[in-house]
């Protein structure tokens, strides 16, 4: 029989006088390794007689056992140990401010759009959308401009080079395309997924969208916001335009005094055709909406042109209705006080500091507007 005691008390001391984890895993290893001195007593069982094997088995069993705990409990306290030695070098002062982090804002045109798709949903209007880079058949041909017509210089057009087929694609001038899009069956699978928005009528959207045209000054930028509705049914007329428009005017600058005034106007689709101005202030180099005796252009807007029912294969005498196309950027100048459009698309990060709105400013019916 061999005696374990001289082992045991030697690696035990060992154990006890490991100064870090690693000497205390060398220990580890040379005594419980695969040809460490205690696995080797525990092999040699094998070559035993019975009876020297029972005695044998629990005593190397035993030690085997007692030794893994005292390198576990010396592991341990060595852990231990090295934590607080790291926290008492690397002190961390919790009660210290923490730094000002920087905060992204949510851009002034987007938020008043969802504002204004907050607003058109409450009267049960979807949203659509269409391509940045249209066809001449979107932008102009399907709503009745036709060919060379000087209606089309009406606005300024940014005409890309014209491809392999010698078509010219646009960047298109207004979001009325969009409508095309929603009315016009033979529309589905033409172009991205997203922009497959047809509809069978009754129709009821806005579609929201930048648009471009070449102009530039203090009210106009070659790059702007604009948002088209239309609305398709049986027995749509004129009043149920005006009254949509003032209910969302009113809606939107959360005020139900404002004034509104249509104006006849002209638009190759739709007939008749009116601009919608709001009543504003204007003097002390403001803009005050409700109050005074000014007026600003806000909107177009009309009953959609027979030709344009035609144009998408609908039946002009089963089918009419009304639309509309509003700035968004405008709208937003007015409602947030914003002097210059044109601050809107420079990127100044002061600017978007001062105007933008948090992330969770997420505006619907329930909890505000703006
Ligand atoms: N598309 C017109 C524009 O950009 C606005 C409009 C839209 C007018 C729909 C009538 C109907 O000026």
């Amino acid at each position: 029989m061999t005696d374990h005691s001289q082992l045991e008390a030697d690696l035990s001391a060992q154990i006890a006088a490991a100064a870090d984890l690693e000497a205390l895993d060398q220990i580890r290893v040379a005594a419980l390794g695969k040809s460490g001195v205690v696995s080797a007593r525990l092999k040699s069982l094998g070559s035993m007689s019975p009876e020297d094997r029972r005695t044998e088995g629990p005593a190397i069993n035993g030690l085997r056992d007692r030794l893994a705990a005292a390198i576990a409990a010396r592991k341990a306290e060595l852990e231990d140990a090295a934590l607080e030695a790291s926290l008492a070098a690397g002190r961390v002062d919790l009660s210290l401010p923490a730094p000002p982090r920087r905060h992204g804002a949510v851009h002034p045109i987007l938020q008043v759009m969802d504002e204004m798709i907050a607003v058109f949903a409450e009267m049960g209007f979807g949203v659509a959308e269409g391509p940045d880079i249209e066809d001449d058949f979107h932008n102009f041909t399907a709503l009745n401009f036709p060919p060379r017509h000087p209606a089309r210089e009406m606005h300024d057009t940014f005409f890309l080079k014209p491809g392999p087929d010698g078509e010219r694609k646009l960047l298109r001038t207004h979001t009325s395309p969009i409508q095309v899009r929603v009315m016009r069956k033979a529309n589905i699978a033409v172009g991205a997924p997203q922009f497959e928005v047809y509809q069978a009528p009754p129709i009821r959207i806005v579609g929201p969208g930048r648009v471009y045209r070449c102009d530039s000054d203090a009210t106009h930028a070659p790059m702007f916001h604009q948002m088209e509705g239309l609305v398709i049914d049986r027995a749509i007329h004129m009043g149920h335009l005006k009254w949509t428009l003032d209910a969302f005017v009113r809606r939107f600058f959360e005020a139900e005094n404002v004034v509104t005034r249509f104006r006849p106007h002209h638009f190759p689709f739709t007939e008749p055709s009116a601009e919608m101005d709001v009543q504003c202030d204007r003097s002390g180099g403001q803009i005050r909406i409700g109050e005074g005796t000014d007026w600003l252009e806000i909107l177009g807007g009309g009953m959609v042109h027979p030709n344009i029912l035609r144009n998408v294969g609908l039946d002009p005498d089963e089918w009419q209705g009304f639309a509309f196309g509003m700035g968004i950027d405008r709208l937003a100048a007015l409602k947030y006080g914003m002097p210059d459009l044109r601050d809107m698309f420079s990127g100044d990060v002061r600017w978007l500091e001062h105007y933008g709105f948090s992330a969770f400013a997420d505006p619907n019916p329930a909890s505000g507007l703006s």
